[in-house]
């Protein structure tokens, strides 16, 4: 069946898609180039899929740029990630704005720097009046870091008195997380080849679909997106049913 790519939230389109952006790195060592040269290509992309979810009706997509364990790697390659942040935040991100998206934040950005800092509130308060897509950047997160930070702000709220932990339920522990007041991911896709979560949206994730594909982030393209939607669609969910 061919996907109404026009209608916002067209039926089969997912509500909620996360992708784990990766294979930068071997796609530039494929072609003799530094690793930086990978993420440049994977960070255009990221671009171009963004524009693409948006125009055929997903409501929220949630992009995986970096991870709590990928600050070791390499400070020159961190840098580096972290240059293209700031040019990305800058420059596509006003145009994601002509485009009605709302832009979020997913993950302790207290680590980057103050100008980066600044950039993402920016570009936060300026989106916030956005009613289209819902564009979560997941940036220095990790689900465990989430989740035990989920988890301090219950102890805390117990400990004052104001909680018994017997009251403790999933939807307060939820409420707590980056995601809090969003839908779970319907679809998660990772490009590279690898077949891992490698800690993204662990909890989000607990009757979440996945589409795994052996193309390097930089050379995913729309259609590998509408395939990832046609396989998500013949799945039968059955969330521990029948
Ligand atoms: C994903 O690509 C980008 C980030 C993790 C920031 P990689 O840099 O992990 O690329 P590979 O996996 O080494 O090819
Ligand atoms: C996951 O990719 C993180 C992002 C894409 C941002 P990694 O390349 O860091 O994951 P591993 O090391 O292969 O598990
Ligand atoms: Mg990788």
């Amino acid at each position: 069946m061919a996907l109404d790519k026009k209608t916002p939230g067209a039926a089969g389109v997912p509500q909620h898609i996360g992708i784990i952006m990766d294979g930068n790195g071997r796609w530039a060592k494929k072609r003799g180039l530094p690793r930086s040269a990978g993420h440049t290509a994977g960070a255009a992309n990221f671009r171009t899929i963004t524009r693409y979810a948006s125009s055929i009706g997903v409501k929220y997509l949630t992009l995986y740029a970096f991870s709590t364990e990928n600050w070791n790697r390499p400070a020159e390659e961190v840098s580096a990630l972290m240059r293209l942040f700031r040019q990305y935040l800058e420059e596509a991100l006003s145009d994601f704005m002509d485009e009605n998206i709302r832009v979020r934040f997913l993950g302790d950005v207290s680590a980057f720097s103050p100008e980066l800092q600044a950039l993402i509130r920016r570009v936060e308060e300026e989106s916030a009046v956005k009613d289209g897509m819902v564009l979560n950047l997941a940036m220095n997160y990790g689900g465990r870091a989430e989740i035990t930070r989920a988890m301090r702000t219950l102890a805390a709220r117990v400990e004052s008195g104001a909680l018994k932990p017997e009251e403790i339920t999933e939807e307060m522990i939820s409420g707590e997380l980056y995601t809090a007041g969003q839908p779970d991911p319907d679809l998660i896709i990772r490009p590279s080849g690898e077949e891992r979560l490698s800690n993204f949206l662990l909890w989000q994730s607990a009757y979440t679909e996945f589409a795994y594909f052996d193309i390097l982030w930089p050379d995913f393209k729309p259609q590998h997106l509408d395939e990832a939607i046609e396989k998500f669609r013949s799945r039968n969910r059955r969330f521990g049913g029948v």
